[in-house]
C-alpha cells in the first residue's frame, strides 16, 4: 500500500514554474495527482507541465497572478473544467512576487513605503487569501480538501531585514489556522510548511555568493549542515496532501534542517 497515493486527485500549485513549487508539482504528479501548474509567467508554467507530461503524468500550465482575485477565480474555474474540481491547493508563490525590486541596497524598513510593502504582502498574504477563498467552494462541494501554504521560518521567528515579508508569512499562517477551524466540518484540512534557506533560482545565487566564512557561520545554525533542496519541501507537502494526513490540521510544520524547532 502506498500511503501517499494521490490517484484521482486534482492539485493546483501556485508559483510552480520553478524552485520549490516546481518540485512540489512534480512530486504530487509522481504520486498520481493531476496537476495545474500555476505561475505568473505562462512559459514557466508550461515548461513544468510539460516535464510532468514527459514523465507520464497529467498536467496543465495555468497563468494567473495570485494577487488578483478575479484571475484566481478564473484559474479555479478552468482547472475544474479541464481536470476536475480542486482537491489540493498548495499556496507556494511567494518571496517578493513576480516583479521583485532590483534595489541592491535595501533600506531599513522604516524608510520603506506602502508601495514597497505591497510587493511582499500582495503575494505572501493576499495571494494566499485569494487562492483559499476561490478554492474553498469547490472543496466544500466535495466535502473534502487539502489547503497547504508554504511560509518561511522568517514568519515563525522573525528575520531582520525582511520585516514585512516576515509579517506577511506570519499573517498567512494565522489565516490558515482560522481557516482550519472554519473548514474542519467539511473534512478540509489547512496547514503550513515553514521552510528555511532553500536552493531555488531566486535564492541560490545569494547563497552561493556568500564568502566562505559567512557561509560556514550561516550553516552552523542548521542541525543538518546544508541548505534545503526543493525536494525536501515537496516530501512534506505530499504527506500533507495525502490521506495519511487526514487528522492533521491547523499546524505549521517546519522543514528547515533544524534551523529552528517547533514546540
Ligand atoms: N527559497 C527559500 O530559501 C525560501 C525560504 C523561505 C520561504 N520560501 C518560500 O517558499 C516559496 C517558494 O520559494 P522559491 O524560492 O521556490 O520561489 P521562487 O521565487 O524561486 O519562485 C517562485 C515562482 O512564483 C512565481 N510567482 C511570483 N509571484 C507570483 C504571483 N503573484 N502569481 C503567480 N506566480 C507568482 C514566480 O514567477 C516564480 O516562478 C515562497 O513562498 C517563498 O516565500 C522560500
Amino acid at each position: 500500500m502506498n500511503i501517499l497515493d494521490l490517484s484521482g486527485k486534482v492539485a493546483i500549485v501556485t508559483g510552480a514554474g520553478q524552485g520549490v513549487g516546481r518540485a512540489i508539482a512534480l512530486t504530487l504528479a509522481a504520486q498520481g495527482a493531476k496537476v495545474a501548474v500555476n505561475d505568473y509567467f505562462q512559459d514557466r508554467a508550461d515548461n513544468v507541465a510539460n516535464e510532468i507530461a514527459v514523465a507520464g503524468g497529467t498536467a496543465i500550465g495555468v497563468q494567473a497572478d495570485v494577487t488578483d482575485l478575479d484571475g484566481v477565480k478564473a484559474m479555479m474555474a478552468r482547472v475544474a473544467d479541464e481536470l476536475g474540481s480542486t482537491d489540493i491547493l498548495v499556496n507556494n508563490a511567494g518571496n517578493e512576487g513576480a516583479n521583485p525590486s532590483e534595489n541592491s541596497a535595501p533600506k531599513p524598513f522604516w524608510e520603506t513605503t506602502p508601495q514597497d510593502w505591497q510587493r511582499w504582502l500582495g503575494v505572501n498574504l493576499y495571494g494566499v487569501i485569494n487562492c483559499v477563498s476561490a478554492a474553498t467552494p469547490y472543496m466544500i462541494q466535495r466535502q473534502s480538501g487539502r489547503l497547504i501554504t508554504i511560509i518561511s521560518d522568517a514568519g515563525r521567528m522573525g528575520e531582520s531585514g525582511i520585516e514585512v515579508y516576515s509579517g506577511g508569512k506570519a499573517g498567512a499562517a494565522g489565516f490558515m489556522r482560522a481557516v482550519a477551524r472554519t473548514l474542519g466540518r467539511y473534512n478540509i484540512t489547512a496547514n503550513c510548511v515553514a521552510i528555511a534557506a532553500t536552493m531555488t533560482p531566486t535564492v541560490q545565487p545569494a547563497l552561493e555568493a556568500m564568502p566562505p566564512e559567512r557561509r560556514k557561520k550561516t550553516l552552523e545554525r542548521y542541525v543538518i549542515r546544508r541548505f534545503g533542496r526543493p525536494e525536501d519541501i515537496a516530501g512534506m507537502v505530499t504527506m500533507l496532501a495525502s490521506d495519511a494526513s487526514g487528522w492533521t490540521t491547523g499546524q505549521t510544520i517546519p522543514v528547515n534542517g533544524g534551523f529552528s524547532f517547533a514546540m
